[in-house]
């Protein structure tokens, strides 16, 4: 085992998140052998240095694991509410390993979320200059001409002064008054969907991420998950070699 960034070992050892780990850090709760360090950038090797975290020895890191989860709506993706919703960690409650979701989701929209105990993988995914395309059904009110279908694919829409990235976006299908939009984007910013269709004067009703990269809820019934496997966690790391 080569060396590697103590704040890196905490989360590959499962102890916290990557950002987590840099705040015990700070606190002074870890020591290598023996000596309390506080900056999360220094080095360390787990197969040769004592590394403790309150005084406990990690003595080996966690296999990687990769989770989709059909998130259905009514969860909040968090690991605690505060108001005692339910969180989407509930419906992992049989993974033995600590996992963390990967972006987020509104506690209203349902579909594909990813969970991992690999930080590196869980933050570039979440990082817009990698591109990873995400796809949305959107139920909303009224049918966008092409003008406005022209706007939210070119990033002409703004909120609050703020530009709102480029997307794909098709009419998937027409219902009564309302209209299905399939809308692909590859910045996932707070509320994206919500704010570019309000913006484009489309209000949402109903949102469901169907699509992540080429990953699809598949035979994954609302609420259910399943962990992937090396070949759809090797074309995610795809993402991870490529820029902008
Ligand atoms: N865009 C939204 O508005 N909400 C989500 O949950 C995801 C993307």
């Amino acid at each position: 085992m080569s060396s590697m960034r103590l704040h890196k070992i905490l989360s590959h050892a499962g102890i916290s998140s990557r950002r987590k780990a840099e705040e015990l850090i700070r606190e002074g709760r870890v020591t290598v052998n023996g000596k309390v360090v506080t900056e999360a950038a220094t080095n360390a090797d787990i197969s040769c240095d004592h590394i403790k975290i309150n005084g406990k020895l990690i003595t080996r890191l966690e296999p990687k694991v990769y989770i989709l989860l059909n998130k259905p709506r009514g969860y909040i993706t968090s690991l605690k509410d505060k108001e005692g919703r339910p969180t989407v960690i509930d419906l992992l409650k049989k993974v033995k390993l600590r996992v963390y979701p990967v972006g987020r989701l509104d506690y209203d929209t349902a579909g594909i979320l990813l969970f991992t105990n690999d930080g590196d993988m869980a933050h570039a995914l979440a990082h817009p200059r990698y591109m990873v395309p995400k796809t949305y059904l959107a139920k909303v009110r009224g049918i966008p001409n092409e003008v406005k279908i022209k706007r939210l694919n070119k990033g002409l829409l703004r909120i609050d002064g703020q530009q709102i990235p480029p997307a794909k976006t098709q009419i998937d299908r027409v219902s009564g008054e309302n209209s299905w939009l399939r809308i692909t984007i590859y910045e996932g910013q707070n509320r994206q969907i919500k704010r570019m269709c309000e913006a484009a004067g489309h209000p949402v009703s109903k949102l469901k991420r169907v699509r992540y990269a080429s990953l699809t809820l598949s035979g994954l019934a609302p609420g259910a998950y399943r962990y992937l496997n090396s070949k759809e966690i090797e074309m995610l790391r795809t993402y991870m070699k490529r820029k902008k």
